[in-house]
């Protein structure tokens, strides 16, 4: 297990774009999740007790715990997190200074805002609990605090100045920056409403941000993220690996190696919603084929900038995936979409390589794969 997240499911208020497993606290609500956290902690513990390298906290809003829940959460998970680097998701508008001193002392070492825009109109648009100053105090205080500092914005939105966001965010002094697209959900508010949004400005707004974003320093090191060098997320970078992670919480999901040298590679867990998580039931348990595995490394791989090496996902799992991916990457590299180097595959423009990774997706498929040990 080389990282640990764990989900903190509560919102201040529910934004009505928003589709992750939240709810509003309610009375004892708290107490109970904390309770069953500890307990599935000690348990995943008992199988996995070296130190994960990586731990995130992520929501919901984990910064809207009062203090000592807070201290609670840190208590009941038993791994030394010492040398770990220790993420938390948080809102602007959830963090003081004595906030920010207690999760010092608790270990955390690098902040997550949501701060989604620096425009008021944006942000009202948004339905979120901040507006323009709230989300430049946040970053302020937690730049001056000391922590690794990443900011999440949405780009591309109606009425934003996608490149005043763009200038704004890459002059703060943070590290790193998560842009996405608004993405509609289905059952969201926003989707009953009938939100909109223009495709055009969402392609725009990425070659914006790796122009901007790159005269500032960033490099875009996956498609949505963007770090100056030695700020990337150790974290996130290990679900793009597709390494081994465990998961603490509800609707949290974990990726854990199955029994060495024996089929299936990996098992994926996920756990079931508050309610039935409270309630002690168990993660629904999916088995992962070694060819499974390989396909999705190379999907997840491809959206990093250093790409993915080939003959590495070989020696995991012990098929030869060359034979069937060798006539689709050559004519991709000779178009000028795709730079190879020996086994080592790298997309030339992150903005377009859906459609690399559907052709390779379909190049493994399992009827056109040939298992044989590599
Ligand atoms: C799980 S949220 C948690 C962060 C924190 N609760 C917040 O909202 O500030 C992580 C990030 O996902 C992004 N996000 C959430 N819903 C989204 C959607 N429907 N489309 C695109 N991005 C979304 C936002 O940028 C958000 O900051
Ligand atoms: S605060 Fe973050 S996690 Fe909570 S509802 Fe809003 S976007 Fe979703």
């Amino acid at each position: 297990m080389q990282g640990l997240y764990v989900h903190v499911p509560f919102c201040p208020t529910l934004c009505p774009y928003c589709d992750f497993h939240v709810v509003r606290r309610h009375g004892g609500i708290v107490e109970a999740y904390l309770e069953r956290l500890a307990a599935e902690a000690r348990a995943l513990y008992e199988r996995y007790p070296d130190p994960p390298k990586t731990l995130y906290l992520g929501g919901g809003t984990p910064s809207f715990l009062r203090s000592g829940e807070l201290r609670a959460l840190f208590a009941a998970l038993p791994w030394d997190i010492g040398g770990a680097e220790v993420t938390m998701e948080a809102n602007p508008g959830t963090l003081n200074a004595e906030r920010l001193a207690l999760l010092k002392n608790l270990g955390v070492n690098r902040l997550s805002l949501g701060v989604q825009s620096f425009q008021d109109g944006v942000l009202q648009t948004l339905g979120r609990a901040h507006g323009r100053r709230g989300a430049l105090k946040a970053v302020e205080m937690s730049l001056e605090a000391g922590f690794r500092t990443s900011i999440d914005l949405i780009l591309g939105l109606p009425g934003q100045d996608v490149l005043a966001d763009l200038r704004e965010a890459a002059a703060l002094g943070v590290g790193h920056i998560s842009a996405y697209t608004l993405q509609i959900e289905p059952g969201t508010p926003f989707e009953v409403l009938g939100v909109r949004l223009d495709e055009d400005l969402e392609a725009s707004a990425f070659e914006q941000a790796e122009e901007t974003l790159g005269q500032a320093g960033f490099v875009r090191y996956e498609v949505s993220n963007f770090a100056r060098p030695g700020q990337e997320s150790q974290h996130n970078t290990l679900y793009w690996q597709l390494g081994f992670w465990g998961a603490l919480g509800p609707g949290a999901a974990a990726h854990l190696p199955a029994q060495p040298g024996k089929a299936p590679y990996a098992f994926r867990s996920n756990n079931p919603p508050l309610p039935r998580w409270l309630a002690g039931e168990a993660p629904a348990i999916e088995e992962i084929s070694p060819l499974e595995h390989a396909r999705e490394a190379l999907m997840l791989g491809l959206r990093l900038h250093e790409g993915i090496d080939v003959s590495e996902i070989e020696q995991r799992t012990g098929l030869d995936l060359w034979s069937s991916l060798k006539s689709v990457v050559e004519p991709m590299a000779s178009e000028g979409y795709l730079r190879v180097q020996g086994k080592r595959l790298q997309a030339q423009n992150l903005g377009t390589i859906h459609p690399l990774i559907l052709e390779l997706w379909e190049a493994l498929e399992p009827t056109k794969t040939a298992q044989t040990p590599g």
